[in-house]
């Protein structure tokens, strides 16, 4: 593409070096500033919107590490993006792909930076590489008259939610539980939360976007087709073009919601029974509750043991809650004093993970409630109980790693009567509920692959007792393990970790890509791969 081949090799020499050569460089970056100039008639200040070592190392650093969850995708080791661009208005995203293009630049896009590897602001099947970072697009239109929202890709759920609720108290939006998710990547790998079982996922609830496509056009849902408009609603980030805005479709909620969370032992729960019997509930419950399961280590008297925590939002009061409990999972034990009414705005900063009494406003500020670590997670998907031996031969394994958590997360209700097909999100029908497998460490531990050996094991363990054929995993749970593209990886060559995320729609998420980019200019570790490539 476009530029020649000496200039490319110069870029390539400086990056794999990572020392900054100022005239080589600037080279780069100029071409591609010019480029934009040329390419957009809306200004951009440099200083706000252009970040790179050579400039200010320190501020590049800041502006890197900013946004991006996972610690294990920061270190020293890791390759680093030559810059990273800063759009304020959407022409400059269309500048930044016809100039890209342009000069065989290869980017990466990122919205809220939660990929679980890192994919937003780490290749490691290309270099050089750059990152343009879609924070500073952030708006959000909320029009209660028609329920429906315009969000831009940069904002994060937690402020999409705070705006709907500044508007009306009786609407909201049931996407992630996280408050720091950023709308882009989030909604198109999915994006469920505590409102699943009774509306479906965030994907679920989107009326229109507006993406730029691999020429630099932007489409909206009448321009892009219906086919591009089903893959970009479960089809996951970084394969289709690049969202811009999601109009979605907000929804009821009560003034009254309830919260609780009840915790329990493994010496609490003897035979397991609560747990057992919540395999059998948790999907068949009311549509309006949704109790998922937290599993952790503690400490237990100079001992270890695992804790379970019940983690519960449910939309309506008190009262119609201790009924539910009482006829459907009395095992739990639930009293009046376990449960706080609230507001639902409320009920996201709970669910988040914030202390109670946290105001609300901490929506507002992208930030997570814990501290970042790296972090190692899986995923699977369980449609039968998992008998009492396999839970002990669970609870076993978890007991050997230093901070292990695993989520349990209900489905049934809407997710059951939403057609696999309907969009590429396929887990539906039959689902009684999802295992995240997560194991964090912190900054200082080196043994990284201790961990990822004991998660890896873990998931060997769980094969009998979950989904197979295929083994189903959720993209937004992004993991590699599952398989890494080649640069032009073939639709073969993708086949598996296509089909866990996707089942049969990974065929027809092929035929898109290949349609809307078949030049594969968007593309990553676990891009969707074209048909044009045959190996
Ligand atoms: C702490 C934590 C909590 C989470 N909780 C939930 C949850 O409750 N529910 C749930 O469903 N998921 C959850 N997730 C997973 C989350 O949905 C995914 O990580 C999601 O991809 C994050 O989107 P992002 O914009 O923040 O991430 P990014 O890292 O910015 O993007 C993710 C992927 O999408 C691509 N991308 C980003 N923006 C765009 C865009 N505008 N256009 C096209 N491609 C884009 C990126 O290149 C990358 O490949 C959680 C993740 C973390 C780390
Ligand atoms: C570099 O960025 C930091 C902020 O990270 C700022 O304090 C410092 O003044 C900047 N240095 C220069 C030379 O601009
Ligand atoms: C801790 O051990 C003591 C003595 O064995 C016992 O009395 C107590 O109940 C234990 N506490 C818990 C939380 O198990
Ligand atoms: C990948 O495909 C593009 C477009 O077809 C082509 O220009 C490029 O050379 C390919 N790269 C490799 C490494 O095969």
């Amino acid at each position: 593409m476009g530029v020649s081949k000496t200039f490319l090799s110069i870029l390539v020499l400086y990056f794999s070096l990572y020392t900054i050569t100022p005239t080589s460089s600037a080279s780069v970056q100029d071409q591609f500033i010019n480029c934009l100039h040329k390419n957009t008639h809306v200004y951009f200040p440099l200083e706000n919107t252009f970040f790179a070592p050579a400039k200010n190392v320190s501020m590049y650093s800041q502006v890197l590490e900013s946004t991006a969850q996972n610690l294990r995708y920061l270190t020293k080791s890791m390759p680093k993006p030559g810059f990273i661009f800063k759009p304020v208005h959407e022409s400059h995203v269309q500048a930044s792909i016809i100039c890209s293009k342009k000069l065989g630049i290869h980017f990466r896009i990122r919205s809220g930076g939660h990929d679980y590897e890192g994919l937003s602001y780490v290749s490691e099947i290309e270099k050089p590489f750059v990152v343009m970072d879609l924070s500073k697009l952030r708006q959000i239109n909320i029009n209660i008259k028609d329920n429906s929202a315009w969000v831009q890709s940069g904002a994060t759920v937690g402020e999409l939610y705070y705006r709907i609720a500044e508007k009306s108290r009786v609407h909201g939006f049931p996407a992630g539980l996280c408050s720091s998710l950023g709308v882009g990547g989030h909604i198109t790998g999915g994006a469920y939360g505590s409102m699943m079982r009774k509306y479906g996922l965030g994907a679920d609830n989107v009326l229109d976007a507006k993406i730029v496509d691999a020429n630099g056009k932007i489409l909206d849902r009448k321009a892009m087709g219906e086919d591009t408009f089903w893959a970009i609603r479960g089809g996951a980030g970084g394969s289709f073009g690049v969202i811009l805005a999601w109009k979605i479709k907000l929804v009821p909620v009560p003034k009254t919601v309830t919260v609780f969370t009840v915790t329990k032992t493994l010496e609490q729960d003897v035979g397991n029974k609560i747990l057992s019997k919540w395999q059998v509930v948790a999907d068949k419950l009311v549509n309006e509750l949704f109790i998922r399961v937290i599993f952790n280590v503690a400490a237990n008297n100079g001992s270890k043991t695992v804790t379970t925590s019940y983690n519960s939002v449910f939309l309506g009061n008190k009262r119609a809650l201790m009924q539910v409990m009482k006829k459907s999972f009395p095992e739990l034990g639930l009293t009046a004093k376990d449960c706080l009414e609230m507001s639902w705005l409320e009920s996201i900063v709970y669910i988040s993970g914030f202390s109670s009494r946290t105001p609300t406003t901490v929506l507002l500020q992208g930030k997570s409630p814990f501290p970042k670590n790296n972090f190692k997670a899986k995923s699977d998907f369980v449609k039968k109980p998992i008998p009492e031996l396999g839970l002990k031969g669970m609870f076993k394994k978890l007991l050997k790693e230093d901070m292990p958590m695993m989520i349990w997360n209900p489905y049934g209700g809407m997710m059951a009567k939403i057609p696999e097909s309907q969009i590429p999100f396929p887990h539906r029908k039959g689902v009684i509920f999802k295992i995240q497998y997560v194991t964090n460490w912190p900054e200082s531990d080196r043994r990284t692959s201790r961990h990822i050996n004991w998660i890896r094991d873990l998931y060997s363990y769980m094969t009998p007792y979950v989904s197979s054929n295929p083994r189903q995993a959720y993209v937004n749970y992004r993991d590699l393990d599952l398989g890494k593209n080649k640069i032009n990886a073939s639709v073969k060559q993708a086949q598996s970790w296509g089909a866990s995320y996707f089942k049969d729609n990974f065929n027809r998420l092929v035929k898109v890509k290949s349609k809307v980019d078949p030049e594969n200019f968007f593309r990553h570790e676990q891009s969707i791969p074209t048909l044009s490539v045959r190996r």
